[in-house]
């Protein structure tokens, strides 16, 4: 499913200023996915299964706790009880990305069929260098806007610039039929959001590829592996192109050199982010033993 706007949420009484200032001062702790990512990208726990702040990991429970992140952010908590429900609720986390990229991929490919995973971003301040992407299309999420996004569909996300970019993301469960308006204490209190967001990109032809995948086979091997991967990722911000286009593109640039360590690479790479894994399968981008 595309990823859509489901509501919006006045913020501009919520002083949220403060907060976003404490989380941007929170140091990064390593995480799982990190090299997916280029940049400053930051996530912090805020209400998860344990109540600890360095538990990153999302499980299914029957709890979702304020962390110590948390205590520190009054008016976000407020936010959050205000106008979400808590019972389906498993984790929220902020999430912050600077002057970088997270490369396309899917999110809960490896987990149970059954069960339906909800994910809602709420942005929590205005970046317009700040962009998001699907299978469908680019776009922006504006302050106080909540999405829905599927994270189940390949999706990217960057920010060019330097400037904080600070969201929320909250993620239910539910078992069986669900309406996305059950996350919502009281919709009645949103206010109107739009309903056309795709931001318009420039053209990109067939030369243009062709020339593009040269080029990349030119200077494509081990050493600049990960480098081509996060620069061929940014295309589709800009040019009208599928999401995961880059895979594709290196995978093509090395045929065209015949490097097959490099064909191996990118099929094992683009199997991983955006076909199939298993669970637990972990993935090192530069790891070479393949
Ligand atoms: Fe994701």
């Amino acid at each position: 499913m595309a990823s859509k706007i489901i509501g919006k949420i006045k913020v501009d009484d919520c002083d949220l200023e403060k907060d976003i200032k404490y989380l941007n001062s929170v140091t990064k702790q390593p995480e799982e996915y990190d090299e997916f990512g280029q940049g400053y990208w930051k996530n912090l726990s805020l209400y998860n299964a344990s109540g600890d702040a360095s538990d990153t990991q999302y499980r299914n429970t029957d709890k979702c706790l304020p962390t110590e992140y948390a205590t520190q952010c009054p008016s976000i908590q407020k936010l959050v009880q205000q106008h979400f429900k808590l019972d389906n609720l498993k984790m929220i986390r902020a999430r912050s990305l600077v002057d970088g990229l997270v490369i396309p991929h899917r999110d809960f490919v490896e987990l149970d069929k059954k069960i339906t995973y909800f994910r809602v971003f709420v942005a929590l301040e205005k970046n317009e260098e700040a962009f998001h992407s699907d299978e469908h299309g680019v776009f922006q999420m504006k302050t106080g806007e909540v999405w829905f996004l599927d994270a189940g569909i390949s999706h990217a996300a960057v920010n060019f610039g330097l400037k904080s970019r600070m969201f929320l993301c909250l993620d239910f469960m539910y078992e069986g039929e669900f309406e996305y308006t059950d996350i919502f204490t009281d919709r009645s209190v949103l206010e109107d959001y739009r309903s056309s967001f795709y931001i318009s990109r420039k053209p990109f032809i067939n030369s243009q590829k062709e020339e593009l995948i040269s080029a990349t086979s030119k200077i494509l091997d081990r050493f600049t592996f990960k480098d081509v991967v996060f620069a061929l990722s940014k295309y589709h911000f800009i040019y009208d192109l599928p999401v995961s286009s880059c895979y594709d593109w290196i995978i093509s640039a090395a045929e065209q050199k015949n490097n097959i360590e490099i064909i191996k690479k990118a099929k094992s790479l683009r199997k991983y982010l955006i076909e199939k894994r298993d669970m637990d399968e972990r993935y090192s981008i530069n790891d070479w033993n393949i």
